[in-house]
């Protein structure tokens, strides 16, 4: 049996696959950097390469395809032979690299192979649903399995290097790149940051980086960029060191403490430094304090971008100060290969510090053979066989499915059965809308494949009766006449599936907004078939939490879908008539306006906090909404009810070194069959460090069928309590502490108190 073949066996069919990587321990940074083998081995090619041989490994070109930025390095060709490319991306498909390392191959003097990279982020060819979409699924085997195809395809093509996962905690969606993490929420971040790392590489030692169908990852951006304030993006950040350490650092620990073997620098300033220039970041946390060892490559041009931060006077400085910092790699900016000579020439750097960065370059690529042989990822036959195979086509229909969040669901106007004969309205401008589906990082997703909700309901649902008005453009103004034309449509109808959201441009980078709402064509859209009195079932496709206030009261259901890939159209058809009960929760706070932002349920209280149920004057409160989101963090509805019931603890005193059970009797009082994320949530009442009013500590996501019981346990351990005292040490303090298990964040029905004591 072929290698690829096993490697699906073991992806589809096998629970061995799954409790084989639970078990999976944190990765060996101190054999990797001590491995004679390869220290040997890079210092023998160090020992051979000129300065500009070794500048030139330290640069990385874009080719001419998605380009995300200015195009500064132009003339890869002629570096290319001159030796002195160390890395590409924006070139794609196993012919094309294979090309373009034979130019490197035959012409630069050591023959050196250059190592592709590209935007693996949701998918390569098979398109999966956007990274923070597939977070609300909360299923981690399934995020770790997504990443791995988009593995088997990227390096079939050529490519193994990818710049994901993102793994910027997000608490503001008006910052359009919250649809490539995985939310606002620390825990879960560090949990998806782990399936994430480890479905790309797939890796248990340095030792496997070199598996022909896992890729390099890397831990983007470092670090703060989901905190741009005011949620434009590139924006400044202003995090205390205490904020940093508690919200934005832990899933790149995470990531680190797993393996992944590079970093990314993020484009703001943290404390006035901007990330790329910043010692403290990469060289105190990154590198001492967590020990890591792999290849720290910058954002897009961002050493250039420390000029107009107004951090370095010109190029030639702004490379210093980011090789001072520890950024081994300059992804397209030329700031490296026309300074880094001239500034050894003038003693302000050594060449001591570029072989630091150069052997961590070559360090990598001698873990993926690309020394033993350069051509070995860009085999086209392997390209051609792992390409949207039935199986990646049937994963991305089931993770785009188990990405779908039911916000409301009134007068169980859903399911609609498969079977029905009811006069369907399919309105609005995400019916027919197919670029839009795969989301903004669709690297190579053929965005003409992915399903329609149009195409997905209509072969649906064989018996219904269908009639479709546009209504609106996603953009622009509203026009009389096709909002006419769709309330006709809706008048004569008994349903209405009504698809509207954001263009793809909406979202992802460059692409903040002050206003989320539903842009206003498709409002008022919204608002005409609405006055038609029929039920409205509203199909959301967008890559943000948006303000719904108005729809939340006034349409029948409501169905966040977001991007979901090439699978989207199927997938939602399989929703709306239960074939699929929704069973994916938030991850990222829903807010009632704009104006609340940031908001998240991990937040400090207040000394003045407002009781919702006792109102009173001089408390934290807003005068003109409540406090509340819409929507909070883990919140999701399915077509079945579960109810709650019979909080226990095993002991009400958890002892150092010990651990108390908690569990609760989850019980599925619905019509149908269902799944259920079951948060387990705590809270540290007393600290000498103020603590949040709730932090998610573990979940469990379980089956149960129609009228089924189930009692859920956790474990409680002390370090689960551990929070960051004042000097910075990782402490569980003596007290009492609450436990919630609920449904979602906002819950607070069955508490229960219990003290830790050393
Ligand atoms: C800029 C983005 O910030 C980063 O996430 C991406 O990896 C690079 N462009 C390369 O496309």
């Amino acid at each position: 049996m072929k290698f690829i073949n096993k490697t699906i066996l073991l992806l589809f069919g096998c629970s061995i696959f799954l409790s084989c990587e639970q078990k999976k321990k944190d990765f060996d940074w101190e054999s990797y950097s001590q491995d004679p083998v390869i220290e040997g081995k890079v210092d023998s090619v160090l020992s051979l390469m000129t300065l500009e041989e070794k500048i030139g490994q330290m640069t990385q070109f874009s080719g001419h395809g998605t380009l995300t930025g200015p195009q500064i390095n132009d003339d890869f060709k002629e570096y290319l032979e001159k030796g002195q490319v160390g890395s590409m991306f924006n070139v794609f498909g196993a012919e094309g690299l294979r090309k373009l390392q034979e130019q490197a191959m035959k012409h630069s003097r050591l023959q050196i192979p250059i190592l592709f990279a590209a935007d693996v982020i949701h998918g390569y060819k098979t398109t999966f649903p956007m990274p923070l979409a597939e977070s609300c699924s909360w299923d981690l085997e399934l995020m770790e399995r997504s990443a791995r195809i988009a593995a088997i395809e990227a390096t079939s093509a050529g490519i193994s290097w990818t710049f994901a996962p993102m793994i910027d905690i997000a608490r503001d969606p008006r910052w359009g790149r919250v649809m490539e993490g995985a939310g606002e929420d620390v825990f879960l971040g560090n949990e998806i940051a782990k399936a994430r790392v480890n479905g790309f590489q797939g890796i248990k030692s340095y030792k496997d980086f070199g598996d022909i169908h896992t890729m390099l990852a890397c831990a983007k951006h470092f670090v703060g960029y989901g905190a741009a304030e005011a949620g434009r993006d590139y924006n400044t950040v202003d995090v205390s060191d205490r904020v940093l350490r508690e919200t934005y650092l832990p899933p790149f620990k995470t990531a680190v403490d797993h393996g992944v073997a590079t970093f990314m620098t993020s484009f703001n300033t943290v404390s006035g430094v901007p990330a790329t220039g910043n010692k403290y970041l990469f060289k105190d946390i990154l590198r001492d304090e967590w020990g890591f060892k792999g290849t720290v490559v910058t954002d897009y041009t961002a050493i250039n971008e420390m000029i107009p931060h107004g951090y370095a006077e010109d190029l030639k400085q702004a490379a210093e100060k980011a090789l001072n910092a520890g950024i081994d790699m300059d992804m397209n900016g030329a700031a490296y290969i026309q300074n880094l000579k001239k500034l050894v020439d003038e003693g302000a750097v050594t060449e001591g510090q570029i072989d630091v960065a150069v052997a961590r370059i070559l360090e990598l690529k001698f873990l993926l053979g690309l020394f033993e042989d350069p051509y070995r990822y860009m085999d086209t036959k392997r390209e051609a066989e792992n390409t949207m195979t039935e199986a990646f086509l049937a994963e991305a229909l089931k993770g785009a499915e188990r990405s779908i969040v039911l916000l409301k669901n009134e007068k169980e106007v859903l399911p609609l059965a498969e079977n029905t004969k009811k006069r369907i309205a399919l309105i609005g401008p995400m019916i027919k809308e197919r670029k839009s589906l795969n989301g903004e990082w669709a690297i190579k997703g053929d965005r003409s494949k992915s399903v329609t909700v149009y195409e997905g309901v209509t072969n649906l649902y064989s018996n219904a009766k269908f009639s479709y008005a546009k209504g609106a453009n996603l953009m622009g103004e509203s026009n009389a006449k096709e909002i006419q034309k769709a309330v006709r449509v809706a008048q004569n109808s008994d349903v209405v599936f009504l698809a509207l959201g954001e263009d793809f441009n909406w979202s992802g980078e460059a692409a903040s907004r002050t206003d989320i709402r539903i842009p206003k064509a498709q409002r008022e859209l919204m608002h005409a078939v609405k006055k038609t009195g029929k039920p409205i079932v509203l199909i959301l496709l967008n890559g943000r939490p948006l303000d719904l206030s108005w729809e939340d009261q006034n349409v029948d259901a409501i169905v966040e879908a977001w991007y979901l890939g090439i699978k989207t159209g199927d997938a939602i058809a399989n929703v709306l008539a239960g074939k699929y009960n929704p069973s994916a929760k938030l991850t990222m706070t829903f807010p009632r306006n704009v104006g609340q932002i940031p908001i998240y349920y991990d937040a400090l209280n207040t000394g003045r906090p407002f009781d919702q149920n006792n109102p009173q004057d001089y408390k934290s409160f807003y005068l003109d909404v409540e406090n509340s989101p819409l929507y909070p963090f883990g919140y999701g509805l399915s077509y079945t009810s579960f109810e709650y019931s019979d909080l226990k603890l095993s002991s009400e005193v958890l002892k150092g070194g010990s651990a108390i059970k908690a569990s609760i009797t989850v019980k599925n009082t619905g019509k149908y069959d269902g799944e259920e994320v079951v948060q387990l949530y705590t809270q540290d009442i007393f600290a000498s460090i103020a603590q949040p009013v709730k932090q998610l500590k573990g979940f469990q996501k379980i089956k149960l069928k129609k009228g089924e019981s189930k009692k859920v346990t956790f474990d409680i351990t002390p370090d689960m309590l551990s929070i960051l005292d004042i000097n910075n040490n990782i402490v569980t303090e003596e007290g009492k502490f609450k436990v919630w298990i609920a449904p979602n964040s906002s819950i607070v029905q069955n508490e229960a108190i219990f003290s830790f004591k050393n």
